[in-house]
């Protein structure tokens, strides 16, 4: 009800909750407790005894009310679950799916108590970054799995390029850099069996008008920083996720080609020196290629090596 008010509100004059009430089918009261909880979220609504209600400014809180507005997406952001606080978007999206949740649904959290990033590393959720998670139902072969990370880093990639005008850097395999500092980590998980994914959750840690704590400042930063002001953050989740839907239908109609090239229009790694560190070892090589299963081929002292994941520094 609430995105019908707001629909209804939109147009910016003094509504009546009378009227409001009869053009939704429902009580005043009910109309009076949504316009206090609008206002809770935000909302700053102007109300005057006799004329009603009018909208004088929405909030910067990534809702379903306020992201699918002008959101004309096929898949991705048609459900999106918003909430203040969660101790991890992919924990809910996890459990969200056991109630039989739809493809592309978006869990998203102006705060996460327990944000997790890549290796089990803890990722620092404070209020002011988008930390969002999406669910796939990608019919791709599980070998294939890389492209889905490849496909969103792409879509956040383009989303920040629109918003703010500076284009990011994707360094294999799902960070996205401003001057060399990371704006963006991605986690993707996956359930699959040999031949098929079940699904999978991608979760998407942007910092945007986040403050960036000190044992981070050298290799992180945020827009707010790198632009100078307060970036919106409806605005680029909207652009992000019209990019993402664009580009997962690209996924899904095989056009593995397609998502490899616009993944290289934000890379530069080819021919770089880097440093690749796992688990269990440390290797030093020449980046040749990313193959079409999105592995990292390394020239290592004249030897080809296959690089399924691991940490990257260039050299
Ligand atoms: C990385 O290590 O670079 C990946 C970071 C991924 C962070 C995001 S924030 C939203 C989602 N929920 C989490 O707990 N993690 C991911």
């Amino acid at each position: 009800m609430k995105y019908k008010i707001l629909e209804l509100l939109e147009e910016k004059k003094f509504h009546s909750g009378e009227k409001l009430a009869r053009k939704l089918n429902v009580s005043r009261t009910a109309i009076w407790k949504q316009i206090k909880s609008l206002k809770e979220l935000g909302y700053d609504i102007y109300s005057v005894k006799n004329k009603g209600y009018r909208l004088i400014s929405r909030p910067d809180i990534p809702t379903f009310e306020e992201v699918s507005l002008n959101l004309d997406t096929k898949i991705i952001g048609k459900n999106i679950h918003y909430f203040r606080k969660l101790d991890s978007t992919n924990i809910y999206a996890k459990n969200l799916l056991k109630d039989g949740a739809s493809e592309g649904d978006i869990v998203i959290s102006d705060i996460q108590k327990s944000g997790r990033g890549r290796k089990n590393r803890v990722w620092y959720s404070p209020f002011g970054g988008l930390w969002f998670s999406v669910i796939l139902f990608p019919i791709i072969p599980p070998q294939n799995a890389m492209l889905i990370t490849m496909t969103c880093s792409v879509s956040v990639a383009q989303g920040i390029y629109e918003i703010i005008d500076i284009k990011p850097e994707i360094k294999w395999p799902n960070d996205l850099l401003i001057h060399d500092k990371k704006v963006c980590g991605i986690l993707t998980e996956l359930d699959a069996e040999i031949d098929k994914i079940n699904y999978s959750i991608v979760g998407i840690g942007i910092n945007v008008n986040n403050k960036i704590i000190n044992e981070l400042k050298d290799i992180a930063v945020s827009l707010k920083e790198v632009t100078g002001f307060d970036i919106s953050r409806v605005e680029l989740l909207r652009s992000i996720l019209k990019n993402l839907d664009k580009n997962y239908s690209m996924l899904k109609s095989n056009k593995y080609e397609d998502i490899r090239n616009l993944w290289f229009s934000f890379s530069n790694m080819i021919g770089q020196k880097i440093k690749v560190d796992n688990e269990k070892s440390t290797l030093i090589g020449i980046v040749k290629n990313i193959d079409e299963n999105g592995c990292l081929i390394l020239d290592v002292k004249g030897k080809i090596k296959r690089i399924v994941t691991g940490d990257i520094s260039y050299l």
